[in-house]
């Protein structure tokens, strides 16, 4: 299927994540042929340079940001070609009317990419409009924070809404862009024999880790004011839970799964009044190591604020109160400087009604299904079997069906999450964006606990860089007489 052709106009051209992601993500579409001949980039930033220099600066990027065996000089340069800037004031519609008139006479629609701070999306939108810049087709991709809570989301949304309609407009959560996220929506509902077991008749609970090593990264002003609860959980995490507890959509229309998605939601059991105490944990780094290295904590990264109180983990316990999940406990836990770099789901599934094995093994756990979204992608099914050996009797022994993405597709290459939402955009299928009511019911339950926790008034808890976070995240499972799953 042939991707249509359009003009990218990309604000915030020499930003940190143009660098890092979006040039690498579009010079792989080209490669693999998924960029129509005459796309156009454009790129807009503040900086007093030439078209050359910014192609200079991309080439560099690239450099950095695509594996050497995958840049082909050939095809580096073509994608060079197809790169313009723009020197632009977002502020003053002036500059606004040039990007009119670089597309004018064209047929192909403007696709603006705002990766920009939120605070100047209303204002960009505003002046493109006054510009003359936009047309029923064109459309608006926008980056994450999507404000702070609730009241700035609203904010923030009116105003791009008040220049674009809904159908125009694509919120990014790079979440929904990884190929094993996608894979959740196959591995329930092409699979008869998970899609008829997942409920709470056969499901005791489900955990969700998304840990990472890395620290604050240089971004300690930015990540101050949000924390971890607003930066993680908020957009990835709340969108992995809708992907595994949301009801079967009638069809893989944008519409029938975001529908579905705000249902879960809105079943979100809030943490509050008594659960805060027991259902959250809130936690800071302080110095210990990553990688075999010493790192600094989070009060000794630079820039920081001695007295910040801001939470670098959270792991918390909730519920989607409805007839499919009433009664099953969702433990959820993410943080910066874990052991490792890991995002995976677990499902585990209730024990057998009747138990005629040793009654040693009693406790052995039941099936479990373990997601593995990154790294090592894959799909790992625990299941218990008897122990081999004239000896063992009937005891069991659990054992793995393992599915590794690597190894079982060993020529496809997992395409980097930007890579498949641009292609979506230029497709203008908006299932892998975030649509306005997700976004807004997802603050309404952060604000909730945040407000909690503020009415509480406690400091986090200390973590030493390097471990799986305060010891109190573990004693809220424990408590439940069950354990995070630590091997795969
Ligand atoms: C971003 C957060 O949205 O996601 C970062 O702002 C975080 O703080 C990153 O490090 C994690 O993404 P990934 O793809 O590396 O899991």
């Amino acid at each position: 299927e042939q991707t249509p052709a359009v003009d990218l106009a990309l604000f915030g051209a020499l930003g940190d994540l143009a660098l890092r992601k979006l040039y690498a993500a579009l010079y792989h579409l080209d490669r693999g042929g998924l960029l129509a001949s005459d796309t156009r980039i454009l790129g807009l930033a503040r900086q007093d340079i030439d078209a050359e220099a910014f192609r200079e600066r991309v080439r560099e990027a690239l450099d950095k940001s695509v594996d050497a065996k995958e840049r082909e000089d050939e095809k580096v340069d073509r994608f060079i070609d197809r790169l313009h800037y723009l020197k632009l004031d977002f502020a003053s519609v002036e500059g606004y009317r040039e990007i009119a008139q670089w597309q004018a006479g064209r047929r192909t629609p403007l696709t603006v990419y705002l990766s920009v701070p939120a605070s100047l999306f209303g204002v960009i939108c505003k002046n493109l409009e006054q510009g003359g810049c936009l047309d029923e087709e064109s459309r608006v991709v926008v980056e994450k924070p999507i404000g702070y809570d609730l009241e700035s989301s609203i904010e923030i949304n009116d105003a791009i809404g008040s220049v674009f309609d809904e159908r125009q407009i694509y919120r990014i959560d790079h979440y929904l862009g990884k190929e094993t996220v996608q894979n959740l929506l196959a591995l329930r509902f092409a699979n008869p024999l998970f899609g008829n077991q997942w409920n709470q008749s056969q499901i005791s609970h489900v955990e969700i880790t998304v840990a990472e090593t890395v620290g604050i990264e240089g971004r300690w002003g930015y990540f101050d004011q949000a924390g971890q609860l607003r930066d993680m959980v908020q957009n990835h995490l709340m969108q992995l839970l809708c992907m595994i507890a949301m009801e079967p959509p009638s069809n893989l229309d944008a519409d029938s799964i975001r529908d579905e998605k705000v249902k879960v939601l809105k079943a979100l059991r809030p943490i509050e009044g008594e659960r805060l105490a027991t259902d959250v944990v809130r936690g800071q780094y302080i110095s210990g190591t990553s990688g075999g290295k010493p790192v600094p904590g989070y009060l000794e990264e630079e820039g920081a604020n001695v007295d910040s109180r801001t939470e670098t983990f959270v792991a918390f316990k909730t519920e989607v109160s409805n007839w499919r999940w009433a009664g099953v406990p969702f433990y959820l836990r993410t943080g910066k400087r874990m052991p490792e770099k890991l995002s995976q789901i677990v499902i585990h599934f209730r024990q057998q009604p009747h138990y005629i094995f040793d009654p040693d093994q009693r406790g052995l756990a039941s099936n479990k299904l373990i997601i593995r979204l990154q790294p090592d992608e894959g799909i790992n099914l625990q299941v218990l079997t008897k122990d081999s050996g004239l000896d063992k009797g009937m005891r069991l022994r659990p054992g793995p069906l393992h599915l590794d993405f690597h190894k079982a597709f060993p020529k496809a290459r997992i395409p980097d999450a930007y890579e498949r939402l641009i292609l979506e955009v230029m497709k203008g299928r908006q299932y892998l964006f975030v649509r306005r009511d997700e976004v807004e019911y997802s603050w309404r339950w952060v604000d909730k606990l945040i407000a909690g926790w503020e009415s509480r008034g406690l400091p986090p808890k200390r973590y030493p860089a390097g471990s799986w976070g305060p010891v109190s995240s573990i004693a809220m499972i424990t408590r439940d007489g069950r354990s995070w799953f630590e091997e795969y």
